[in-house]
């Protein structure tokens, strides 16, 4: 189900969006950072907007997981569903949630908002490849601050 902004100057979204992706908008779910994050990624849009993702992996199961981002309110509802998918997840399975997935989940986004959701998906991306990078060897971590 989609809602259209009969005068979008009203509530400030500018477009369709699903009641879902609303929802994100108006409660995100999974904002903050984590404090000795076992994967952490930051991610530039093609925008100019910044995205950050902290993960803390338990038995290569994503057991928590936060996100952070300057940009609007289309891009903390990519980012926060996109963190919902991954919370719980084993890695593998994780690092297969793409923009296709996520523009599901949200129920539809308008084109102009797809770049937010490529946003969040490849911050997810970023911090799992964070977490693969130190898994073997997480004191190496300290080193390449
Ligand atoms: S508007 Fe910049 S990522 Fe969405």
């Amino acid at each position: 189900m989609t809602r259209q902004n009969e005068n979008p100057q009203d509530n400030g979204w500018p477009g369709i969006f699903s009641d879902t992706a609303i929802e994100h908008m108006e409660n995100p779910q999974n904002v903050g950072s984590i404090h000795n994050a076992d994967g952490f990624g930051s991610v530039d849009g093609t925008c100019g907007d910044n995205m950050e993702m902290w993960l803390k992996i338990s038995g290569d199961t994503i057991d928590d997981i936060k996100f952070w981002t300057d940009g609007c309110e289309t891009t903390i509802a990519a980012g926060s569903i996109t963190t919902l998918m991954a919370r719980g997840k084993p890695i593998g399975e994780a690092m297969k949630i793409n923009e296709q997935d996520v523009l599901l989940a949200l129920g539809g986004f308008p084109e102009d908002g797809l770049h937010c959701i490529s946003l969040a998906v490849k911050t997810l991306k970023a911090a799992i490849a964070d977490y693969l990078r130190y898994k073997n060897d997480p004191w190496k971590r300290s080193y390449q601050k």
